[in-house]
């Protein structure tokens, strides 16, 4: 078995949109040339601030958004935009995913163990009686019981929501997860129980995650790696321990602006007295028509000429460490 789950190389993920009623549409560039790694058993971080493109990115492993050129390594199987069906569906299977908003992934009018159980019956299991039993097993894993399996969704809290969409994830015996901000639309004092019960299960289980989030402090506690995303462009990626570890020793001099500039917004983790918080001027461009350069440039205080036509590319800077800053690092 490989150690290696997910392999991005020049990943893109384009769409196409309509601005005008006549001529070529333009093209949207949600993922450009994305590079990474996830390994067996981590937890692979994933940040950046919203439209940055997270979820499209994930939405590509998971096959429910088409790559536009690029390749994927997935569960050994290597995809490119030309592969057929049958090459996805080996390689989605053993993936799944936690969205944001458990409220709009499930489906109201089930009871809550016919959500669990339908990907087991959407997979070819279709014994009822195997079914609810293996609903109610799951539902004590996610620290609910029996008795809630009969009810509705809409009787219970975000919360226990979530932990419904967890215990629906789990049904199949998956090795990876995509949790994409499984904590966003949750009340803080929730965060930490959905935290801990995801790092219960994948202790159980050897679970890898891709973690999807805007709150660094979650990364910082929940991944092993991480990867920092800037309007499609993954701009850094290297052990969580390292880059943040680096930001507390010297503010963050050898990170890319882009992260040195997102942690500096995070007090919480690292107060250290006379660091400055690192307001970001300058005009957001678009991702429309966007090409290969670094799209940061035009917020960057340490943006050179050259950075504002050639093309990025990863430098490695330490062991596992890449960046796409030619100056940093
Ligand atoms: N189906 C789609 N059609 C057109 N544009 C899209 C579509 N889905 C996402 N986008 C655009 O792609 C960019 C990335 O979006 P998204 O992946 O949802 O970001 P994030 O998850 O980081 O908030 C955004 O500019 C968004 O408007
Ligand atoms: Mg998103």
């Amino acid at each position: 078995m490989s150690e290696i789950i997910v392999k991005a190389s020049d990943l893109c993920v384009d769409f196409d949109i309509r601005s005008r009623a006549f001529g070529k549409p333009d093209r949207l560039s949600a993922v450009r040339n994305a590079n990474f790694e996830i390994r067996r058993g981590e937890t692979f971080g994933l940040v950046g601030e919203s439209g940055c493109g997270k979820s499209t990115l994930a939405g590509a492993l998971a096959h429910f958004v088409p790559i536009s050129s690029g390749e994927l390594e997935l569960n050994g199987v290597r995809l490119t935009k030309n592969s057929p069906k049958a090459d996805w569906n080996k390689a989605r299977h053993g993936v799944q995913m936690i969205f944001q908003d458990p409220f709009g992934s499930l489906n109201p009018r089930f009871q809550v163990w016919q959500l669990i159980s339908e990907p087991m019956l959407l997979a070819g299991e279709d014994d009822e009686k195997l079914l609810y039993e293996r609903a109610v097993e799951l539902l004590g894993l996610v620290g609910l019981s029996e008795k809630d399996a009969g009810r509705n969704i809409f009787e219970f809290s975000g919360g226990q929501r979530q932990r419904i969409a967890i215990a629906r994830a789990l049904s199949v015996n998956p090795e990876f997860i995509i949790c994409d901000e499984p904590t966003s639309a949750l009340d803080v004092s929730v965060h930490s129980q959905i935290c801990n019960l995801l790092l219960d299960l994948q202790e159980k289980y050897s679970l890898t995650y891709l973690f999807i989030t805007h709150n660094l402090a979650l990364v910082r506690h929940l991944t092993d790696r991480m990867a920092v995303m800037y309007m499609g462009q993954i701009v850094e990626t290297g052990s969580t321990d390292e880059i943040f570890d680096s930001y507390a020793k010297d503010g963050g001099e050898s990170l890319h602006p882009y992260t040195r500039a997102l942690l500096s917004a995070i007090p919480e983790v690292y107060p250290t007295p006379g660091r400055e918080r690192i307001i970001l001027e300058g005009e957001v461009s678009s991702p429309i028509n966007a090409g290969d350069s670094c799209r940061f440039a035009p917020r960057c205080r340490y943006c050179r000429e050259e950075c504002k036509s050639a093309p990025i590319a990863g430098r490695e800077i330490g062991k596992d460490h890449v960046t796409c800053c030619p100056y940093f690092g």
